[in-house]
């Protein structure tokens, strides 16, 4: 069913089920381990699984001139030794950065792209036999010269198509005039999303059909990417992600864990698990790019914004994208010149690709610091600049774009009132011992994106019901909300539904990413609900457009008659399936979730460091489907917004094209200790021309901004503004 006008009521609008606290479905699988993920299926057919084991490149650029396996092939227990030499036929990559639903080969040939790529995979009985084979695998390289550090490469940068130009107006005369302006670089580094899981894949061939058990997000990219790279038609393909540990955007992709489990078992006749280590993820897999961003703001002396300019660069490999860190800038504030552009370099780092809220989760990060120096020069409150410069349509396009909904205004003054804004003082002039303690504010803004999604549902005999959707829960809560979701459409209880997700044999679904899995796949679910509410209706001669569902019967709307939903399926059920696509509803009204975050710090005096005291979210998405998962989002988000602000960092070696702190003891993320009192208000909403669930996207709302207002809190504090992230000690003393 296409959504291409805005949503009237519906039986979702009831809410027994939906919007309700219900804990995670899943959760008491998870906590006793009774949740089987990717590398640990051990059904019969998969119990003697061959381990593999990836060696990658030491080297970031140049090519092989020799690799010798004759003594890693002769290791006890090794069975099977790939490499460019003996890899299988595949696909091609049209660039070098792996693609998210195109071929993404490995072991391709001699040639190396980056650090860690995949040069062999050693497969044995167990993995350490696998790990200490690969050890004795000789290697030739030829090292060629290659461009690390963004920095260096800024003056190479191009215009890319992952962002156009926003020129309106004329931006240079009106920032060369404006009575107030700041113009100011900042720079964010190169972050890795490092889930819990490692990536990981477990490969079963049954003849010519494969069953691939993986880590992902979005199974319909990788199960089209996967058959073109391995040249094996879809239809023969499975992919299974039941439970995933987390993704964070770096199970959009796919790796060599697929494609070479998938390659060596095929060879082998024998499954095949191959997990990275937890080194190889950060320079084999992909990262959010670093970024340069220029911003130019020009105001009147009433803090009017006359003159919004962003230029923003990012690098990556060829094919890869750029980070699109000004995007954001195009919607966020009035102001009638505008000048916002996006470049992008060649880089030889390890592919670059989303992390959570890629584009906004960077951008925001110099954006609202740039704000907060605006307001600065205007002696003018930062909320108050932010409240002024509203706008409530696409200020690029005019009011003939106007928001779906857009709650900034109210995000801003009910986060003001509830935190004690009014307490904030001028830079430095709170102290507490050695500690100076400041407030800091940020908008929060995520653009809302929709994405074509599909499900089954099936009322059984017993008068429960089952939803079967290629839908991931990559720990955001999918399980329970689309239960939740079916439940309130059927009248039946979260109990009552059986959620199954994550299997290519299921119809096709959105996936999660980019915030918009809940939304998306909510819809789907509820479209075939639809469905299966009006076969039932018709099974029964009610009128299906006034039957009612509660309490696990259906009643007539007409004659009052009444029948239980339990019996009334035959053996094998009766199903419906739907599948919700989206019009150009996202063109007609700007779609974006919003929100504000406050911030208090302590900076000790004689160290720099600094602690986050406590911050508050508000957050504005359409229908929250269920606080207590919205709220763990969010909860996220700050804390991945706390770690951006203060400790994230990939340190760059430039001269070898690594990143040399690949490990979680040294790429350093927040822990409990790091972590305080962390608050999230929802705002009521419901936002009808998003979908016909009226929610909009959550999952990375929560760290745009957080970063932004922990830093500007700092400044409060110290009188010290740090231009480049993260705001480590030596930068604020
Ligand atoms: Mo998200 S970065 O699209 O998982």
């Amino acid at each position: 069913m296409k959504f291409t006008e805005p949503a009237g009521p519906t039986p979702l609008d009831q809410e027994r089920v939906l919007t309700r606290p219900h804990p995670r479905k899943e959760g008491p699988l998870k906590v006793t381990g009774q949740a089987t993920y990717a590398y640990e299926y051990r059904d019969a057919a998969l119990r003697d699984a061959a381990y593999g084991f990836v060696l990658g490149s030491d080297i970031a650029h140049g090519s092989l001139l020799d690799i010798d396996t004759a003594e890693a092939e002769a290791a006890p227990g090794v069975q099977l030794v790939l490499t460019h030499k003996n890899m299988p036929a595949q696909g091609e990559n049209p660039g070098v950065a792996p693609q998210q639903d195109d071929a993404t080969p490995q072991l391709a040939g001699t040639a190396i792209h980056h650090h860690d790529q995949a040069i062999a995979l050693v497969v044995a009985d167990t993995f350490e036999q696998a790990r200490a084979a690969a050890r004795l695998i000789r290697v030739r390289y030829r090292r060629l010269d290659g461009a690390y550090d963004l920095a260096a490469q800024l003056g190479q940068a191009e215009p890319t198509s992952d962002s156009e130009d926003s020129v309106v107006g004329d931006f240079d005369r009106a920032f060369g005039s404006a009575p107030v302006r700041v113009d100011v670089t900042y720079t964010t580094p190169d972050q890795s999303q490092a889930p819990m899981e490692p990536h990981s894949s477990l490969a079963h061939w049954e003849g010519d059909r494969l069953t691939l058990y993986t880590s992902h997000q979005i199974l319909h990219w990788v199960h089209r990417g996967l058959a073109k790279t391995l040249q094996v038609p879809q239809k023969d393909i499975r992919i299974v992600s039941a439970y995933v540990g987390g993704g964070f955007g770096s199970k959009l992709l796919f790796y060599a864990d697929a494609v070479l489990a998938a390659a060596a078992a095929r060879q082998l006749g024998r499954p095949v698990k191959v997990m990275l280590t937890r080194h190889q993820i950060f320079n084999h897999t992909s990262h959010r790019p670093a970024t340069v961003q220029r911003l130019r703001l020009g105001a009147e002396k009433s803090g009017r914004l006359v003159a919004v300019g962003h230029d923003s660069f990012s690098g990556n490999l060829p094919g890869g994208d750029a980070e699109t860190a000004a995007d954001q800038t195009k919607l966020l504030y009035a102001g009638e010149h505008r000048l916002i552009r996006t470049r992008l370099a060649e880089l030889g780092l390890p592919p670059g690709a989303s992390m959570r809220a890629p584009g906004e989760g960077a951008g925001m990060l110099a954006l609202e610091c740039a704000v907060d120096e605006l307001a600065e020069a205007l002696d003018m409150d930062p909320v108050e600049l932010r409240i002024l410069n509203d706008v409530q349509y696409d200020p690029e396009k005019g009011p003939g774009r106007p928001y779906s909904s857009r709650r900034l205004v109210e995000a801003l003054t009910v986060g003001a009132e509830r935190f004690g804004w009014k307490e904030r003082r001028r830079p430095g002039e709170r102290r507490e011992g050695d500690w100076l303690v400041g407030l800091g504010v940020a908008s929060a803004f995520r653009g809302n994106l929709v994405q074509k999604s599909g499900a089954r549902v099936r009322l059984e005999q017993d008068g429960t019901l089952t939803v079967e959707t290629q839908m991931t829960d990559i720990g955001t809560g999918s399980y329970t909300i689309l239960g939740q979701v079916a439940a309130e459409m059927l009248g039946l209880t979260l109990e009552q539904v059986t959620v199954r997700l994550g299997d290519t044999d299921f119809p096709r679904a959105a996936g999660s990413g980019g915030s918009f899995g809940a939304n998306s796949s909510s819809s789907g679910v509820y479209y075939a609900c639809r469905d299966l509410r009006t076969a039932i209706a018709k099974k029964l001669g009610f009128d299906p457009n006034t039957a009612v569902f509660e309490e696990g019967y259906v009643r007539d709307g007409q004659g009052g008659k009444r029948a239980a939903l339990r019996g009334l399926a035959g053996k094998g059920g009766l199903s419906a399936t739907g599948e919700a696509s989206f019009g150009d509803l996202t063109e007609r009204y700007v779609q974006a979730s919003f929100g504000a975050h406050f911030a208090e710090v302590a900076v000790d005096v004689v160290t720099g460091e600094t602690r986050v005291r406590r911050l508050l979210s508000v957050a504005a998405a359409g229908r929250i489907l269920n606080p207590v998962t919205a709220r763990s989002q969010c909860l996220g988000g700050m804390t991945m917004g706390i770690g951006a602000a203060l400790m994230e960092e990939l340190k760059v070696d430039t001269g070898r094209g690594l990143f040399v702190n690949h490990d979680l003891a040294e790429y350093h993320v927040p822990v409990h200790a790091d972590i305080p009192d962390l608050d999230v208000i929802f705002l009521d909403e419901l936002d009808d021309k998003s979908s016909p669930v009226k929610a909009k996207g959550i999952g990375e709302l929560g760290i745009c901004g957080v970063g932004a207002a922990v830093a500007n809190a700092v400044y409060n504090a110290t009188g010290v503004r740090v231009r480049d992230y993260p705001l480590t000690m030596e930068k604020i003393l």
